[in-house]
């Protein structure tokens, strides 16, 4: 087929699903455990959502995002994120209504015309878990103990939280002020989209990943003395929240995140095993947001992280995903006379309504039933553990012969009988 799957867009196939699988119920597990309740959000949202929430000077909506417009004229956009469409979701529902911390999760893919390599796609897949609604320290180091706690139960190791305060428009022009004198004087060494940054929001050259962008920034103030009271305060309390859960985090004054919203914490979490696309996950709070859509003020707090990324460090560091499911019964007819077919279809269909994996030969590609032989070689290609074999005796009775596949046994079986036989065989 000359049609392939879109550049930077992958298919999870069977052998790895199951692995998928497994991440998003340890996942939903650990979300269930802090509190947060599952939301499924729409894939698109207004394209205004992302350019005025994300912001217009980022990467995200300045280069990467697919935007279209649909039949009637609606300016739309596959969602690069999901904060943005989590507090447009609460603000039109009203789920933080009471004025307590609303804690919420989902997950699935987003959108980003990014340059693809190892663990960077365009169509890729988060976990995203936003409290909203709180603006005090706890639900920073909630949040930030939820992501680390969600890699703890998946076996993950090397990581390393990064942490850092992107402050607020009160304090944050100052910095910015800051910022823009010292790269000012080194214009020189900056790179050209540095350049045009500068003026934009200067803040940016600080995630530059340029060499010489890097050393100009590294040299660069950090921002902890331009904090106001409350942004130091804040700031304050997280870390001491994080030091007494016995966290251990490293500071970054570099650590900006690509993303405008932000407000005090931002945080990410880095993998010693992913080469350049070293972020597992990404995070922060973002007090503004839903003011800049044109919502009320509605604090909030909240990460996501790359299943992508999550399962491919998991592969490379030898993590357990728990069993993968497994085929336990496959079942034969012996010939194809109706009564034998029929006999066959039934006792699939009653060992799958017992719980119990099982197949039996659906024909090939032209209709045609395939030979027992065949149907034999299906049930060692599957690796099941039960072969039954469905034949009519000389009184046009059915019987069955169980095949055990690992030691090669054989007995027969009433049809009723098979399905408490084998769950007879897992507990042996
Ligand atoms: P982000 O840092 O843009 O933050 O993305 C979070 C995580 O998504 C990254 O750490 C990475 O694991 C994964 N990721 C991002 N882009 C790609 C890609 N192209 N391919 C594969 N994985 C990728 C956000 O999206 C914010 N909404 C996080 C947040 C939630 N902040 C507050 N609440």
């Amino acid at each position: 087929m000359d049609i392939k799957a879109p550049r930077g867009v992958r298919d999870i196939l069977p052998d790895e699903s199951w692995r998928w699988a497994y991440v998003l119920d340890v996942t939903a597990k650990t979300m269930a455990d802090f509190g947060h309740s599952e939301i499924h959000l729409p894939l698109f949202e207004q394209t205004e959502l992302f350019s005025r929430g994300v912001g217009d000077t980022t990467d995200i909506v300045e280069k990467e995002m697919y935007n279209f417009t649909d039949r009637g004229g609606r300016n739309l956009t596959l969602r690069p994120e999901a904060t943005a469409g989590m507090v447009r979701a609460a603000v039109e529902h009203g789920l933080c209504a009471q004025g307590a911390a609303s804690r919420l999760w989902c997950w699935g893919a987003m959108f980003r015309y990014e340059r693809p390599q190892k663990g960077r796609y365009r169509q890729f897949f988060q976990i995203d878990a936003e409290t909203l609604g709180v603006s005090g320290a706890v639900a920073d180091v909630e949040v930030i103990a939820l992501s680390a706690e969600i890699f703890r139960r998946l076996g993950l190791r090397n990581l390393e939280v990064v942490l850092n305060s992107v402050g607020c428009p009160k304090c944050r022009p100052i910095y910015r002020d800051k910022l823009l004198k010292h790269f000012s004087a080194h214009k020189g060494e900056l790179c050209k989209d540095c350049l045009v940054r500068l003026d934009r929001n200067p803040l940016r050259l600080l995630d530059c990943k340029e060499p010489g962008c890097g050393a100009v920034a590294n040299a660069a103030p950090a921002i902890y003395d331009c904090l106001c009271d409350e942004c130091a305060a804040h700031f304050e309390d997280v870390r001491n929240g994080l030091s007494g859960l016995g966290f251990r985090y490293t500071l970054d004054k570099r650590l900006v995140r690509g993303l405008d919203y932000y407000t005090k914490t931002a945080y990410e979490i880095l993998s010693g095993d992913l080469g350049a696309q070293n972020a597992v996950c990404g995070g922060g709070r973002y007090d503004n947001l839903s003011e800049s859509v044109g919502g009320p003020h509605l604090p909030g707090v909240g990460f996501a992280a790359g299943v992508d990324r999550i399962v491919l460090i998991m592969e490379e560091q030898g993590c357990s995903f728990g069993q993968c499911p497994q085929k336990e019964v496959y079942v034969v007819a012996q010939d194809d006379t109706p009564a034998v077919c029929n006999a066959v279809l039934s006792l699939t269909h009653r060992l799958r309504m017992e719980g119990i994996p099982a197949e039996q030969d659906a024909g090939d590609a032209l209709g045609k039933k395939r030979s027992a032989k065949s149907q034999m070689k299906s049930a060692d290609n599957a690796g099941v553990t039960w072969a039954c074999l469905v034949s009519q005796d000389e009184s046009h009775n059915i019987v069955i012969a169980m095949k055990n596949m690992n030691t090669g046994e054989q007995t027969t079986a009433r049809p009723e009988e098979v399905a408490r036989r084998v769950k007879e065989s897992y507990n042996i």
